[in-house]
């Protein structure tokens, strides 16, 4: 067991006290969302869009819209991860696979017809359920990361989303994954508290 891994991830807490003169410069957000954007997605359809607030002003509303919960706003900036059904559009997808080498244009007319099969075949596929698996593996990597960074986290669904968009301007097709404030600690998380692992297992051999 990589030990430097395994105190990382046992460390990790949702934390909701920041210090809200605590800033985060554009160059790290964007180096913090190029690494969580190593996430898997379906088919690598990659259809997280995120907004980040870094503005007191607007987290402040964002805050009213959230519960009034403080950490919306003493965050040092709020991402606001969604997930965009246009990215499971099967044309778009390969078009960008063939851009960028992934796949020949000879394979891609085999590949879209079983594409368009699949998702013909499972309504999930391409839909809500979709954008929140894959959005949600991509907000649990931001979640980790933004530790790298020497910055603490809260995942966040405890939120007028619907609102959220109207106020920033939003399209409103794209799903609501997961508000993270994100900021320096000046507090714990609330200690780890998890069921035994016997209790959600069978190890079928
Ligand atoms: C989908 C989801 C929604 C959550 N919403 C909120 C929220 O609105 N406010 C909050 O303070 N914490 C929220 N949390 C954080 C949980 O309370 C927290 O993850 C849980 O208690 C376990 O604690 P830990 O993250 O410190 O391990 C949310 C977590 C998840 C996964």
């Amino acid at each position: 067991m990589n030990s430097t891994i395994e105190t990382f991830l046992s460390q990790r807490a949702s934390v909701r006290q920041f210090d809200p003169e605590a800033e985060m410069s554009t160059e790290q957000i964007k180096q913090i969302l190029a690494l969580a954007a190593t996430a898997p997605s379906g088919n690598n359809t990659q259809p997280w869009q995120v907004v980040v607030v870094k503005n007191k002003a607007q987290q402040q509303k964002l805050r009213a819209l959230s519960f009034d919960q403080p950490q919306v706003e003493t965050a040092a900036a709020v991402f606001l991860v969604f997930g965009d059904p246009a990215a499971y559009d099967v044309d778009t997808l390969f078009s960008y696979n063939v851009a960028n080498g992934l796949l020949t244009e000879k394979d891609e007319a085999a590949f879209k017809g079983k594409m368009k099969k699949f998702y013909a075949l499972s309504a999930a596929e391409g839909g809500t359920e979709s954008l929140m698996l894959d959005g949600g593996l991509f907000a649990m990597n931001l979640l980790h990361v933004v530790r790298v960074f020497g910055y603490e986290a809260v995942p966040m669904r405890g939120t007028d989303f619907t609102a959220i968009k109207k106020e920033l301007d939003l399209p409103q097709s794209w799903e609501a994954i997961m508000m993270i404030p994100v900021g320096k600690a000046t507090a714990s998380g609330y200690p780890k508290i998890r069921k035994d692992v016997t209790e959600f297992t069978k190890i079928i051999e």
